[in-house]
Order: C-alpha cells, then sequence, then structure tokens
C-alpha cells in the first residue's frame, strides 16, 4: 500500500508528529529519513549508498529483505559491497563460527568508516539478542551507529531516524513481543520466488539451540494475511513460494482460531499463478498424516522434504529434547516414502553433542543408510551458552573431528547414488539465473530442488520449461531443453 494512504485513510492528513500506531508511525519515520537523505544528496558528495551483510537461515534472508525495502523507500540504493554509506550485518548466533565471522566483519569495517565519517553501521538480527553481545558492543566497538534485535526490525527507519538527530549509538532490543508489524515495504531478491513468514520464533527447547532465546515464542501470522500476501506476490509475477517458519508443523496451532498446516496450505494451493509450494522447516515431532497427505494430492506442493534428524540415537534424541525416537523418526520417513516414492529427503545432523558415544554415532550413520538423503547438513556440536547441553560434559574434539569426517563421508557417497534417480526424463524446471560459468546456459531447480544447467538465454529466467536430463553429475543435472 502506498504510505500516504495510510495518513489519508486514518488522520485524513499528514501528523506534524509520529503516531503510536503501528506501521503508521513507520511510515512517518521514512518520510522524515527520506527528507534528510535527499537534503544530504541535494548538498552534494552523498550517494546514500547500502549493503547488507546477512547470515543464518531464511528468515533472516527474508527479514533482510524487509529491511532492504525499508532502507529504498528512504531513499537508499543498494551496492554489492561494504563501501556504502550504510552498512548493515543481519547476524545469526546459530554456532560459534557464525558469531565469530561478525567481529571480522567488524574490524574491517571501521577501517572503512575512518576513511568515510558519515557512514552508518548498523548491527541487527540473532546475536543481538544476546545481552553479552551487546555489552561487548557498546564497550569495544564505538563506532556502530545502531543495534537492534530480531524482535524490531519493522522499526529501522524510525533507528536511523534518531540516530541521525541524536548523534550518538542507537541502541534498541526487545526481550520478545507479542506483535506482528503487516504491510511494510519490502524487497524481493528474485522477481519470480519469495519466502512467505508464516510463523515467528520456536517454543521447542532443543537442548543446544540458542533460536528459542533469540528469536523468542512462536507466533503465528493470520492464514488471512498469508493468503494476502501469497495473492499478492502471484499478482507480481510470483511463481514459487517457501512458507517459512522454524517449526511449521505446529503453524497455527496458537491462533484464536485454530488451523492447521496442512489446512494453511490447502488453502495457499488455491492461489491462481502460484506453481510452487516449499515450506521449511518441519520438525518431525509434529509431521501429521494430514500433512502427508495433502503433499501427497497436492500438483503445486513440491516433492522434497526438509526433515531435519539431528541424531540417530535416542538416547541423545532424548538429551536433546527432540520428542522422538530413532524408530519413530524412520517411521515417519516409512510413511512419507510409502505415500510419495518420488520424494526428495534432506536433513540437519550434529556430531559430539555431549555424551556422544561411538555406539550413539553409529545410530546416526544407520539413520543416514537407512532413509538415503539427498543431502545432509552436517553440523559439529557447538556449545551456546545459556543453553541445557552448555552445561554438560563435552566430547573430545578430536573425537568429533573423525566422527565428523567419516559422516561426511557417507552422506556424499550416498548423495551422489540417489541425486542422478531422474537422469533421462523429462521435468519441469524453474530457470532461476544465467549459468555463470557455462557461456549461453542457465541455471534452473526440479521440484525436488536438484539444480540442473542447460543451454538457455535469460529471457527464460522466471519460467517454468520441460527439460531432459541428460548427464547426472551427482548433485545436478546437464540437460536440454524440450519443445
Ligand atoms: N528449526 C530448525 C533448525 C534451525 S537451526 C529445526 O528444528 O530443524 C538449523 C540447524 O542448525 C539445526 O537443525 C541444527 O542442526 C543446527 N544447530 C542448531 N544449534 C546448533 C548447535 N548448538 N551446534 C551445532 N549445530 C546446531
Ligand atoms: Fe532450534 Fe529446535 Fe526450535 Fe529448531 S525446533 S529452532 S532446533 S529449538
Ligand atoms: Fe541463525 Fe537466527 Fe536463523 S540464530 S539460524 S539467523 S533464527
Amino acid at each position: 500500500m502506498e504510505h500516504r494512504e495510510f495518513y489519508d485513510k486514518n488522520y485524513g492528513e499528514i501528523l506534524d508528529h509520529a503516531p503510536d500506531r503501528e506501521p503508521e508511525r513507520q511510515y512517518y519515520f521514512l518520510d522524515q529519513l527520506k527528507e534528510i537523505i535527499e537534503k544530504k544528496k541535494r548538498e552534494g558528495g552523498y550517494q546514500a549508498t547500502f549493503h547488507i551483510e546477512t547470515y543464518g537461515c531464511q528468515m533472516n534472508a527474508k527479514d533482510s529483505e524487509k529491511l532492504c525495502g525499508i532502507l529504498r523507500q528512504a531513499g537508499f540504493t543498494e551496492v554489492d559491497t561494504e563501501q556504502a554509506d550504510l552498512v548493515l550485518y543481519n547476524t545469526c548466533t546459530v554456532r560459534e563460527n557464525a558469531n565469530l565471522k561478525v567481529y571480522g566483519h567488524l574490524g574491517y569495517v571501521h577501517s572503512l568508516k575512518k576513511k568515510n565519517p558519515g557512514m552508518l553501521v548498523a548491527l541487527c538480527g540473532c546475536m543481538m539478542q544476546e545481552p553479552e553481545v551487546v555489552a561487548k558492543i557498546k564497550k569495544d566497538y564505538r563506532f556502530v551507529d545502531v543495534v537492534f534485535g530480531t524482535h524490531n526490525i519493522f522499526k529501522l527507519a524510525e533507528l536511523l531516524y534518531d540516530r541521525l538527530m541524536s548523534g550518538h549509538m542507537e541502541v534498541d532490543i526487545w526481550e520478545g513481543t507479542t506483535e506482528i508489524v503487516e504491510d511494510l515495504p519490502a524487497e524481493r531478491k528474485y522477481p519470480f520466488k519469495s519466502g512467505v513468514n508464516i510463523m515467528f520464533g520456536c517454543n521447542n527447547f532443543c537442548s543446544y539451540c540458542i533460536v528459542p532465546y533469540v528469536r523468542g515464542r512462536e507466533r503465528s501470522r493470520e492464514p488471512e494475511e498469508i493468503i494476502r500476501e501469497v495473492e499478492q506476490l502471484a499478482a507480481d509475477g510470483v511463481v514459487e513460494i517457501m512458507l517459512l517458519g522454524q517449526n511449521v508443523n505446529s503453524y497455527g496451532k496458537t491462533l484464536e482460531h485454530p488451523i492447521s498446516f496442512a489446512e494453511l496450505l490447502r488453502r495457499v494451493e488455491k492461489v491462481d499463478g502460484i506453481e510452487r509450494i516449499r515450506f521449511m522447516t518441519s520438525h518431525p515431532k509434529d509431521l501429521s498424516d494430514e500433512l502427508i497427505q495433502v503433499m501427497k494430492d497436492s500438483k503445486k506442493i513440491c516433492r522434497h522434504l526438509h526433515l531435519p534428524v539431528q541424531s540417530g540415537s535416542t538416547e541423545i534424541l532424548t538429551k536433546m529434547n527432540r520428542r522422538y525416537t530413532k524408530e519413530q523418526y524412520l517411521e515417519l520417513v516409512r510413511k512419507i516414502k510409502e505415500a510419495m516414492p518420488d520424494i526428495s529427503l534432506t536433513t540437519d545432523i550434529i556430531v559430539g553433542f555431549p555424551g556422544e558415544t561411538e555406539a550413539d554415532f553409529n545410530d546416526t550413520m544407520d539413520v543416514v543408510r537407512q532413509v538415503r538423503y539427498d543431502s545432509a547438513f552436517t553440523f559439529i556440536y557447538s556449545k551456546r551458552t545459556g543453553t541445557p547441553a552448555a552445561k554438560m560434559e563435552p566430547v573430545p574434539e578430536d573425537v568429533v573431528k573423525d566422527r565428523f569426517d567419516r559422516l561426511l563421508k557417507l552422506v556424499q557417497e550416498i548423495s551422489g547414488e540417489v541425486c542422478g534417480r531422474d537422469v533421462h526424463t523429462v521435468q519441469k524446471v524453474l530457470v532461476e539465473e544465467k549459468n555463470s560459468h557455462l557461456e549461453g546456459y542457465v541455471t534452473g531447480r526440479l521440484g525436488n530442488n536438484t539444480l540442473v544447467h542447460f543451454p538457455g538465454g535469460s529471457d527464460l529466467i522466471g519460467k517454468i520449461v520441460d527439460v531432459y536430463l541428460e548427464e547426472s553429475k551427482g548433485f545436478y543435472y546437464m540437460g536440454r531443453q524440450e519443445g
């Protein structure tokens, strides 16, 4: 919606003070900020460029699109380098190395700011929800201009405005929220596909995981709001959507009028123009028979399920607070494969969770052998302060490293065998981009998420076309367009 409409509808005139209600308040600050930026540009020499560095998961990627939308509306232009007038780091803290990367970048951006003192540096995202991190920024990184968290990204315009007015570091972190602010500007990275938040936060408290502490309690968006967004996306030419949540299978349970995730999928499927529906992430404990049925009956829901197992050992799963056993997980996989024999399954696995024995690890290897995943993200356990697992006895580093290498080898072996299963067939491919290595080629994805490279021009980008899969290269195909 055009922001002027908000004022006209709600106030009848442009206010000279900020309204209390959202999103009207943010549209007010967007106008104020825009005026300042335009003035600086007119004075000469100021380009108002911005750059966002995004770490972590799809949620953060989606948040960055929203932040990008706000900055563009305020008059900034995106550039592909940290040598910009505004640099924003959208951080992740799920593992320690995600954290360390940010401090590395901050050192670099400090050197840039010394040369360009008018530069603005902002930090947001999951890391900022940790009080120790914010204390460290305040103490050791005084050149940072704006710090905010995961619950108030919609406030970016207001925070930048406040920073420019006050002249010192603005820090605004919320411990939690029940609010979901709709209708702010957002940018899309791709014109033909888009993520759609269906819920925020997580209530599962897996014992190793920091996400529930930094993303807050689970909140579902109203189905009507989701459908409205999907319809809008379809009208804008989007053909593929990815429904996003930390645990999509528990979607809707806490709404005033509860609805299941399977029911939401049924409604999304009815939106004309949307050809492909994906979702992330499914927690095995909440994956219902109803969902399997809806997927099976659907022409639009992609034959791909990311189903993080984390460990194959029931004992470790109990310590992880995952609330399923090895046998329950395997039974679930059996049911899914029975309903959809062509499904592609992917997973996340943690190696070296505290107390993991060789026998526990062999259970994980056993699950990988039985399920035969298309691909698996394998992680070395990383201790996160404040989580229950942080107090448990760690496994020696060399033992973990050895197990990690063995697991990775097995995962890659199997994935090489499984991924090529569709070779010599014709499949629908959504073309995503020009191939960066092969001149005259484009790259697209099958419904099951596997990549395909084939000869074609950029006019195909965003289209779904039939491609004959000539050759399997293990993790991707080479093909040619049919028809
Ligand atoms: N909500 C999703 C996962 C979000 S985090 C789910 O429940 O599946 C993405 C992945 O990071 C997790 O699946 C897990 O494998 C990994 N992860 C989370 N915390 C971790 C930690 N402390 N150490 C190592 N890996 C971790
Ligand atoms: Fe973390 Fe578990 Fe929630 Fe996933 S379900 S975000 S692993 S606590
Ligand atoms: Fe990282 Fe936050 Fe996602 S901690 S994995 S960016 S929810």
